[in-house]
C-alpha cells in the first residue's frame, strides 16, 4: 500500500512572529500540533535573508522534532556549513533569489551540476538525505540522477497556478516526470502551491512520495485551527486510489 507522506512547511507560522518581532506564534509549538494531526515530517526553508525562520528555529525543532525535519536550503556555503552542523534528517536544495516571494522555480541541476553535485557529496557524506527542488522535466531529472542524489521534489507551481486545458497538460507533466524519475531509481516528493482543492490529482500521481505543503495549510489554520488544517489536508492525500 502506498500512502503518501505529508510534510507539514511552517515557515509561515515563523512570517507572522518576524511581522511583530515577537517570541510567538511559536514554530515548535506549531509543529508539535501539526506532528499530532497526521504531520510524517516539519519541512522549514531558512533563507538567506532569515525572512521566517531563524537559524535558532532550525536548532530547536532538529532536537525536538518527532518526526523529522527536512530542512529547504539554497547552494551556498553559509547553509551547508549550518546543514552540516546540524544534521536534519532531509536536506531539500532549492533555488533562492532575494526579492522574490516564493521559491519561483526548481533547480537549473542540468545547468548548475558542478555546482551542485559536491552539495549532494557533502550532504550525503554526512548521512544527510538530499532531495532536489527541479521542474517536471527530464532533463533535470537525468542531471539530479547523475549527481546521484537519491530524492527529488518536484515543483508543483506551474500546475497550481494553470488553469482549464493547462492544468491537466501541467498534470500530465508531473505525472509522466514522476514516473520517469521514479524508473531512474529516484525517491519522488512534490511541493509547492497544493491547497485542499487542487492537491487531489497530483496526490492521485502514484510514484510521488510525499508532498510538502505550507502556505494553504496555515491560511487554512487561521480560521479551523492548525491541527484541522493538517488532518484535512492529510485526508486528501490519505483517501487517494491504492494501487
Ligand atoms: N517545497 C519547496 C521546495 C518549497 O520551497 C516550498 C515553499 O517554501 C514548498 C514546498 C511549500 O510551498 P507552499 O508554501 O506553496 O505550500
Amino acid at each position: 500500500m502506498n500512502i503518501p507522506l505529508l510534510g507539514v512547511n511552517i515557515d509561515h507560522v515563523a512570517t507572522l512572529r518576524q511581522a511583530r518581532g515577537t517570541d510567538y506564534p511559536s514554530v515548535l509549538e506549531a509543529a508539535r500540533i501539526a506532528e499530532d494531526h497526521g504531520a510524517d515530517l516539519i519541512t522549514v526553508h531558512l533563507r538567506e535573508d532569515r525572512r521566517h525562520i531563524q537559524d535558532r528555529d532550525v536548532t530547536e525543532l532538529i532536537a525536538q522534532a518527532r518526526t523529522r525535519v527536512n530542512l529547504e536550503m539554497a547552494c551556498t556555503a553559509e547553509m551547508l556549513a549550518i546543514a552540516l552542523s546540524h544534521r536534519p534528517a532531509d536536506v531539500c536544495l532549492v533555488p533562492e533569489r532575494r526579492a522574490e516571494l516564493t521559491t519561483e522555480g526548481g533547480l537549473d541541476v542540468a545547468g548548475q551540476r558542478a555546482l551542485i553535485e559536491p552539495f549532494c557529496r557533502q550532504l550525503e557524506a554526512a548521512g544527510i538525505r538530499v532531495s532536489l527542488f527541479i521542474d517536471p522535466e527530464l532533463d533535470q531529472i537525468q542531471a539530479a540522477h547523475e549527481c546521484r542524489a537519491p530524492v527529488i521534489e518536484l515543483h508543483t507551481g506551474a500546475y497550481a497556478n494553470a488553469v482549464d486545458d493547462q492544468r491537466q497538460h501541467e498534470l500530465q507533466r508531473l505525472a509522466t516526470a514522476a514516473t520517469a524519475a521514479e524508473s531512474a531509481g529516484l525517491v519522488v516528493n512534490a511541493g509547492h502551491g497544493l491547497n485542499v482543492s487542487n492537491v487531489g490529482p497530483v496526490a492521485a500521481i502514484k510514484p510521488i512520495r510525499e508532498f510538502n505543503i505550507g502556505h494553504s495549510i496555515i491560511a487554512r489554520a487561521l480560521f479551523i485551527g492548525l491541527g484541522a488544517a493538517v488532518a484535512e489536508m492529510k485526508r486528501c492525500l490519505t483517501s487517494r486510489p491504492v494501487a
